[in-house]
């Protein structure tokens, strides 16, 4: 496991570069936190770090579920926040994204944990006070 402390928005966007060098294409990613932990700040730092062009900035996904970026797709980035039941999970071909070799980040994946691939990383992003933050990531394949 690696574990980071960070006082800032800035020293997460940091984190996130030596994050998204440990992140190999195809890795499935869990990311977990509280409500405004920097689930989505950190995906766009991650997406930058990653060379792919993400045109507008990467927003929150609350309404569009699944946002794809680079042609062809290199990165997805999921928001499960507001899914209910294993049949909507389902319902949006996720299963064929884990397969497509692109990396994948789930924003609120922990609500969906059984279903999500065995073989994936957990970035956890805790509130440490203020805008400090204590980043995870575990590997657990
Ligand atoms: N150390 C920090 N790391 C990340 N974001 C921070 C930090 N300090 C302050 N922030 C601010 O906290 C907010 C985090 O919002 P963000 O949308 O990334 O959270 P989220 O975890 O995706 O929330 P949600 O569960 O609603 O999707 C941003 O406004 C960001 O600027
Ligand atoms: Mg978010």
């Amino acid at each position: 496991m690696h574990e980071w402390k960070v006082a800032s928005a800035r020293e997460t966007a940091l984190v996130a570069r030596e994050i998204a060098a440990l992140l190999l294409p195809g890795a499935i990613v869990q990311l977990t936190g509280n409500l405004g932990a920097g689930k989505t700040t950190l995906t766009k730092s991650l997406v930058a770090a990653w060379g792919v062009d993400s045109e507008d900035s990467v927003s929150s996904p609350t309404f569009t579920l699944i946002h794809e970026y680079g042609e062809p797709v290199r990165v997805y980035h999921i928001d499960l926040y507001r899914l209910e039941t294993p049949r909507e999970f389902h319902g949006l071909g996720l299963d064929d994204i884990f397969e497509s070799g692109a990396r994948v980040l789930v924003e609120w994946g922990e609500k969906f944990a059984p279903l999500l691939p065995t073989d994936r990383y957990i970035v956890e992003i805790e509130h440490a006070g203020g805008d400090a933050r204590r980043i995870t990531l575990t590997d657990r394949r």
